[in-house]
């Protein structure tokens, strides 16, 4: 049987071992990727999950964010072992990363983290970071909603961001996605640099807990 398959991404990440099931469950819920969004001023971006054969586009990405925005990142994103890690270990069930790309150039990624055992199953964890010159046109907005909305569908009971205090635009954003700020944990975080930061987590419950 021929299938069209134009325009359709090849989602390569490994399926999990252990054969319980014939497809990982958030896998089976991305067939409608990619995705085309027009972004406030008209600029098209292409939305899909990554890839292995993404590896040196999103270090690409990460090595273009500036000094600044490392600080706001849970992992060491300019070191190539750690996008190496990110690659090698590709499972959506685990961790269903987004990439936003212009003209084939990824300008922002946004990740959905999530453990299918244990105490913290009914949790999902949202990390996103947009290219700079793409800010403040609603893509990270457009992101955190596509990534509530698989949540959901998976049935994720909540959802958490963990941003340092002084991120005032990473909690803004979270913020006005319906986020609610649940906790600040003094001093934290540290950064390369050695200096001490604020935790602020936020939650978004997506369905009563019981
Ligand atoms: C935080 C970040 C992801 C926001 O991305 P973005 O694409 O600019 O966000 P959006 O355009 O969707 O803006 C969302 C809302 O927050 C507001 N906002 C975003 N940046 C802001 C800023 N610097 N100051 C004030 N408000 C800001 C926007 O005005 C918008 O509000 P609106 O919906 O009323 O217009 C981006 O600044 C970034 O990548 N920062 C570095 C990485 C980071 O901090 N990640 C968060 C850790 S998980």
């Amino acid at each position: 049987m021929w299938m069209c398959v134009k325009n359709r991404t090849r989602l390569s990440a490994p399926r999990p071992r252990g054969g319980r099931r014939s497809m990982p469950r958030t896998e089976a819920l991305l067939a409608d990727f990619p995705k085309t969004w027009h972004l406030e001023g008209g600029t098209k971006v292409t939305v899909r999950p990554m890839g292995r054969e993404d590896r040196a586009k999103v270090a690409a990405f990460f090595q273009s964010l500036p000094e600044g925005d490392l600080r706001a990142l849970k992992d060491n994103v300019r070191d190539p072992w750690i996008i190496d890690q990110w690659v090698q270990q590709l499972n959506y069930d685990r961790v269903l990363p987004l990439l936003a790309e212009v003209d084939g150039r990824v300008i922002a990624d946004a990740s959905l983290h999530r453990r299918r055992e244990g105490w913290r199953r009914h949790l999902g964890g949202v990390r996103v970071a947009v290219d700079p010159a793409y800010r403040q046109k609603g893509l990270a907005s457009l992101l955190i909603d596509e990534l509530i909305d698989i949540a959901t569908r998976e049935g994720l009971e909540r959802l958490y961001a963990e941003i340092p205090g002084e991120n005032a635009a990473a909690i803004e954003t979270f913020r006005k996605r319906g986020f609610e700020e649940v906790a600040r944990f003094e001093r934290n975080l540290i950064d390369l640099a050695g200096t001490y930061h604020d935790l602020v987590v936020l939650h978004l419950d997506l369905a009563p807990l019981h």
